[in-house]
């Protein structure tokens, strides 16, 4: 290596360093097409990037005439970080867009997309300490504008700057400028922002984005650019408490167990003592290992494997903390969730819920309220729909590893996915766990579902009869149940119509309904088979999600859906109640098949076709099922 080689390298490598030292900003854009965000963005990146990459080419340059390898100029400096959000694969919408000035580096989450923007946004804004909030100065601030302002503020984001966008448009006119931001600043403030910067700019036209602009000498403030190398990055309520998510545990070889994963909070240096958040357990740290070797510390941030000095049961979704200041570690938690599916969010509904590292079953036991985005006011509701805000209390099927949102955002959030499409649909922000099941214990029985089964000489389990109304469902059940009963089993029969005149006497037809209905029936129906009986439930259990959930909270090969497939135009023949007719007039509201859906079961136990054979037939065929058992 010549001497020459040496200064063009540590050229490279001192230009590198100064990029890596430069303070990170992460913000995020909010606004549509039409108040011009992909102008503003395009425009930024355009007016910053020539400073960047005239950098880099004087470099590239100089290190190509020296003959080094010194081209591979990645981005990698700018990327870091990225990777955990990646893998939680919710960033699919998201745009990342890299640029650097002299004083900082930028990672803008670009959300494009009109109707999706508020799924973009929330995702987007996990990671970001500031938002742009766009508007178009024709149109001044509008429902969007406030709804982008109060989701940025409820997911964590402390500083916000409203760019009053097409100033050039209504001819630079201070007074209408004056007005826009009055009106959003009294709105802005009760947020809880901690800045709100408010600048007229023209992206088209550059004015006071990059530099300040000409033709409004009456705006004495920061241009945007200059704003965003201002405001103060890591001031954005992160704790400064060590957390550290395990991705997973790695185990190359026999002599190597570490875990993986990306430290979300603090710092942690060798020889630190720290506990598994799900175990309670404690131990000490023998080795930090990085990408670069072995280090003593490592901060916030940071992708690192962690390797304890003894062995802990611990393994993906638990999280290591300082004993000192451990996470929540709940079963049941409030939490504030924008939702975004299709179908509307459903208190009793089993969800998927994923933190960055933990995936479990969840469902709203309440839902509080919801919120309305331009007043604030809360409001009483049974569901939420597509965009709309509330607060929920939580259940989960295993104890989950958490902080508050207000503590750390990277802990304290999580993302919900529908079981069926496996769509994500709403995100959540933690508030705080309830501690209910501090006081309400599992009481350990002494005789035990097996004794008292033991003693009915029977395997207890469900059978679930689901098909539409007037399917054949009740006919088959009671069949099914005389002959199971003349075998000398010892059974019950659980019917949607019997129970909505008891247990579930205050539950309607609605969709809300009818999945509190399922989740009440499903849990009546385990503690039936507890007591070792054979559960025969009829519902027309129209959901896939709730029969699903049915289906998980019983014992392996416990349950036994069983789909009564009668073609609808055979079940409005029959009509036994009248019912059909009356929906098909208009009388009945909900009716399943007519007006409310019904999903069919993809695999059944059993699917009895009721066009081929009588109710007695059919039921003997769930006998045959259960003795080959
Ligand atoms: S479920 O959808 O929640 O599972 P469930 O089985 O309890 O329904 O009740 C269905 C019975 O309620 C039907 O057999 C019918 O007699 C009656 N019913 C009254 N209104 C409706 C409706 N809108 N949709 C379906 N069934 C209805």
């Amino acid at each position: 290596m010549t001497p020459g080689n040496t200064s063009s390298n540590s050229a490279i490598a001192e230009y590198l360093r100064q990029q890596e030292e430069k303070p990170l900003l992460r913000f995020m854009t909010c606004g549509s097409v039409d108040d011009g965000k992909s102008t503003l963005i395009g425009r930024l990146l355009h007016d910053t990037k020539l400073i960047f990459e005239d950098q880099l080419a004087a470099l590239k340059k100089d290190s190509r005439r020296h003959g080094t390898a010194g081209d591979d100029m990645d981005y990698a400096l700018l990327v870091d970080g990225l990777e955990a959000e990646r893998e939680q694969g919710i960033t699919i919408d998201v745009a990342y867009r890299f640029f650097a000035t002299d004083k900082r580096k930028f990672i803008v989450a670009d959300t494009p997309g009109h109707e999706e923007y508020t799924h973009n946004m929330a995702t987007g804004a996990s990671t970001a300490n500031l938002a742009v909030v766009l508007l178009d100065a024709q149109q001044g601030a509008r429902t969007q504008t406030r709804r982008h302002s109060f989701i940025a503020s409820l997911l964590g984001i402390r500083h916000v700057i409203l760019a009053i966008n097409k100033m050039d448009l209504i001819g630079f006119d201070q007074t209408r400028f004056r007005s826009i931001a009055g009106e959003y600043r009294a709105f802005a403030e009760e947020l809880g922002f901690r800045t709100i910067d408010i600048i007229p700019i023209s992206a088209r036209h550059g004015d006071n984005v990059a530099a300040p602009s000409q033709n409004m000498r009456w705006y004495e403030g920061p241009s945007l650019l200059s704003a965003l190398e201002t405001v103060a990055p890591e001031d954005n309520g992160v704790s400064q408490v060590f957390r550290f998510p395990v991705q997973y545990v790695s185990r190359p070889n026999a002599e190597f167990r570490g875990l993986a994963g990306q430290i979300a909070g603090g710092e942690v240096a060798r020889g630190d003592v720290v506990m598994s958040a799900k175990s309670g357990e404690v131990t000490t740290i023998k080795r930090i290992v990085t990408a670069d070797g072995d280090a003593d510390l490592a901060g916030k941030g940071q992708a690192v494997t962690l390797v304890l000095d003894g062995e802990l049961d611990i393994s993906r979704g638990d999280m290591l903390a300082s004993p000192e200041n451990p996470p929540h570690v709940a079963d049941q938690f409030q939490a504030h969730v924008i939702w975004f599916g299709t179908d509307p969010l459903m208190p009793g509904r089993g969800y998927i819920l994923r933190t960055e590292t933990d995936v479990c079953l969840t469902s709203i036991t309440d839902l509080r309220h919801s919120i309305d985005i331009n007043t604030f006011v809360r409001q009483a509701a049974r569901s939420l729909a597509r965009n709309e805000i509330g607060v929920c209390n939580f259940s989960t099927q295993t104890p989950i590893a958490f902080d508050a949102y207000k503590d750390n955002r990277s802990t304290g959030n999580f993302i919900l996915v529908d079981r069926s499409s496996n769509l994500t649909v709403g995100a959540g922000m933690i508030d705080f766990p309830l501690r209910r099941s501090r006081n309400v214990r599992w009481q350990a029985l002494a005789v035990t579902k097996k004794s008292r089964s033991a003693l009915m000489n029977q395997r207890p389990c469900v059978i679930w009869f689901t098909g539409l109304s007037a399917s054949g469902k009740s006919t088959i059940a009671n069949s099914l149940e005389t002959q199971l009963h003349a075998m000398g089993h010892h059974t019950i029969l659980l019917d949607g119509d019997n129970l909505r005149h008891g247990l579930n006497r205050d539950l309607g037809f609605t969709n809300a309904d009818r999945v509190e209905n399922i989740r009440r029936t499903a849990e009546v129906a385990r503690l039936m088979t507890d007591a070792g009986l054979i559960v025969i439930v009829s519902f027309i259990s129209p959901f896939s999600s709730e029969r699903q959930f049915a289906r998980e909270i019983m014992a392996e090969g416990e349950f036994i859906e069983v789909f009564v497939d009668t073609p609808i135009k055979e079940c409005i023949r029959r009509d036994p109640k009248g019912l059909y007719k009356r929906a098909l007039a208009g009388e009945i509201e909900n009716f399943t098949g007519i007006d409310s859906a019904y999903e069919i079961p993809q695999n059944p136990e059993l699917s009895l076709d009721t066009m081929l054979a009588d109710p007695e037939t059919l039921a003997k065929r769930v006998v045959d099922f259960l003795a080959a058992r």
